[in-house]
């Protein structure tokens, strides 16, 4: 059978596309990861991808005039590496019906908060003001809205009294790094489905116990 392909578009330090590399490394990840893309030249994402020894590319959506004809650069690199899946990995662009359409279904994305709370930027914070007592993180195939489509995964992570945006990003971005590869080895399997809003996930185990916060 011929390897499971995605793709990996990144714009920062890519902290979740090693996590990727690790566990394909590791075996508990079977795809070939054809190709990774950034619109940001200096992306992290892109020197630890070219360490691995994987293919990059630069797409500047700065060189082009509207969020489409980026989008159709994005669609021609994609399609030429014949990819399966294509994984959002802090892509930081709103992709357009360009690539939804090009890849429909096909495309998965990972938030840091527990969605539908906190779709957007800087939700870490978000999640502290708002005195929730739990954040986490969502894997989610991506719509047409922001941070919108089903979700395939969720990880829960406390939030503690003396957190601050950055000490509760690491906490949650180690439970990104577990969901991720293991979402995409799901879909890689042929193991998820969507019905509606709702994803099924043939042959997985869970939940784990329900949490509370706090506790006494
Ligand atoms: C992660 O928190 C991810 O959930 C969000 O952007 C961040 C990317 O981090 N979409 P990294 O570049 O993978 O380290």
């Amino acid at each position: 059978m011929s390897p499971f392909r995605i793709a990996i578009l990144a714009s920062g330090g890519g902290t979740n596309l090693q996590s990727i590399i690790d566990s394909r490394q590791a075996g508990t990840l079977s795809v070939e990861i054809a190709l990774v893309i950034s619109n940001n030249p200096t992306a992290g994402a892109l020197q630890r991808a070219q360490q691995a020894g994987i293919a990059t590319l630069c797409i500047n959506h700065r060189d082009y005039t509207s969020r489409e004809e980026f989008d159709h650069a994005l669609v021609d690199a994609l399609k030429a590496a014949e990819v399966d899946l294509v994984v959002l990995a802090g892509f930081m662009r709103i992709i357009t019906d360009v690539m939804l359409d090009a890849f429909p279904q096909r495309i998965i994305n990972i938030h840091p908060a527990l969605l539908p709370a906190f779709p957007g930027l800087h939700v870490q914070q978000q999640a502290i003001d708002y005195g929730a007592r739990f954040s986490g993180c969502t894997v989610h195939f991506v719509d047409g809205g922001v941070d919108t489509g089903p979700i395939i995964v969720q990880a829960v992570v406390a939030i503690l009294p003396d957190d601050t945006a950055s000490t509760l990003a690491e906490r949650i971005l180690e439970q990104e790094h577990r969901i991720y590869p293991q979402a995409i080895q799901w879909i890689a399997e042929g193991r998820v489905t969507i019905n509606g809003r709702t994803v099924i996930v043939t042959g997985a185990d869970g939940p784990e116990t329900a949490l509370i916060n706090p506790v006494k």
